[in-house]
């Protein structure tokens, strides 16, 4: 089964092919970060403006990177929620036009969804699919959420932020020290400079939960910024992502230890970051998944192969479906 994926949820147009859950044929992604930039972040009505010019030409991209023509596509599968609203409707709008000109079904799926499903495309070393239960730590730049997968389809959620996401986080922290946008891989990269850090940050560990909180941490780095004397912004930056790193695999190992699950499954942009993939593999118990950093990020690879699974069970969304820019997920 080839599934066509779709994704305009923030400020990404992507559009992919992928066969059977894992095998991609076409991925691709124009990416707005330039355009937002001059801004400082996402503006959502320049993203919704730039989704409804690159959508298109994007499917159209990828059908021709796969080779194939709408005769070999079995479905179209589509972010609804949660993300920008202007952003979603462009998306759902161009999936419903094309799954009914087309004559193809239609699935509506849930972003953070889709996230996990990275976990399930090929990547260049070849593995089994992910075992279950697995517990999935979700961190992207709107959600923070540890949550266990009994089987697809079927999650409960441990924890979530109560304030701040940790993508959020990195993002409010870079422009404090003036790094730019986006954030997170600002933030890894000056990190990354520092040889021997002595400036510790705190870190909120929300005892006997599996909650996060990171405004606290945020507050932090704002106050010392406005210190006279303070630490440069290498150092800074290094104790910040040492700090969220800690707590996120803190409470992630523990989870997986106390719920004995099989697997580890990380997802969301926060996943690209290469101090928490390296520390969550040394700490954690049971084997850990991490996509590859650009199935990390928004795509619709991962769209596709979430919307295999939705298709298999023969779900179908008929052409009332409509954006959910706050959809829940595993409440
Ligand atoms: O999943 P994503 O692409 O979009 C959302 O669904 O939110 O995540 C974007 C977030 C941003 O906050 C960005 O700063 C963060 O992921 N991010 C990173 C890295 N790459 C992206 N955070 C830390 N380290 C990175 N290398
Ligand atoms: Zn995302």
């Amino acid at each position: 089964m080839r599934v066509l994926g779709i994704e305009t949820s923030c400020d990404e147009s992507a559009a992919a092919i992928v066969e059977d859950s894992h095998r991609i044929l076409a991925n691709t992604v124009a990416t707005q970060i330039d355009v937002h930039r001059r801004y400082g972040g996402v503006v959502p009505e320049v993203a919704s403006r730039q989704h409804l010019q690159t959508i298109m030409p994007v499917v159209e991209t990828a059908l021709h990177l796969a080779g194939c023509g709408w005769d070999a596509i079995d479905g179209v599968a589509v972010t609804h929620g949660p993300g920008l609203a202007g952003s979603l409707l462009i998306g759902v709008n161009a999936a419903k036009a094309l799954a009914f000109a087309r004559r193809k079904p239609l699935v509506g799926l849930n972003h953070l969804e889709s996230h996990i499903y990275a976990n399930w495309l090929d990547t260049d070393t070849p593995t089994e699919p992910p075992a279950f239960p697995a517990l999935c730590l979700v961190v992207s730049g709107g959600h923070t959420d540890l949550i266990v997968m009994e089987d697809h389809g079927r999650y409960r959620r441990l924890g979530r932020t109560v304030d701040d996401a940790a993508g959020e986080a990195f993002d409010k922290v870079a422009r404090l020290l003036d790094l730019g946008f986006p954030g997170g891989p600002a933030i890894e990269k000056i990190a990354a400079t520092v040889q021997r850090r002595e400036l510790e940050l705190p870190r909120a560990w929300l005892p006997g939960t599996f909650n996060f909180s990171f405004s606290g941490l945020k507050t932090a780095v704002l106050n010392l910024t406005r210190e006279p004397e303070h630490p440069e912004a290498p150092e800074v930056a290094a104790a910040f992502q040492e700090s969220v790193v800690d707590v996120l695999c803190a409470k992630t190992v523990r989870a997986a230890r106390e719920l004995e699950v099989r697997q580890i499954l990380v997802a969301g942009g926060v996943a690209a970051n290469g101090a928490l993939r390296r520390e969550l593999s040394a700490r954690a118990p049971v084997p850990v998944r991490v996509p590859p950093p650009r199935y990390c990020t928004d795509n619709a690879a991962m769209v596709a192969a979430c919307g295999y699974f939705h298709f298999r069970t023969g779900e179908r969304s008929d052409f009332a479906l409509d954006v959910e820019p706050s959809l829940a997920f595993a409440s």
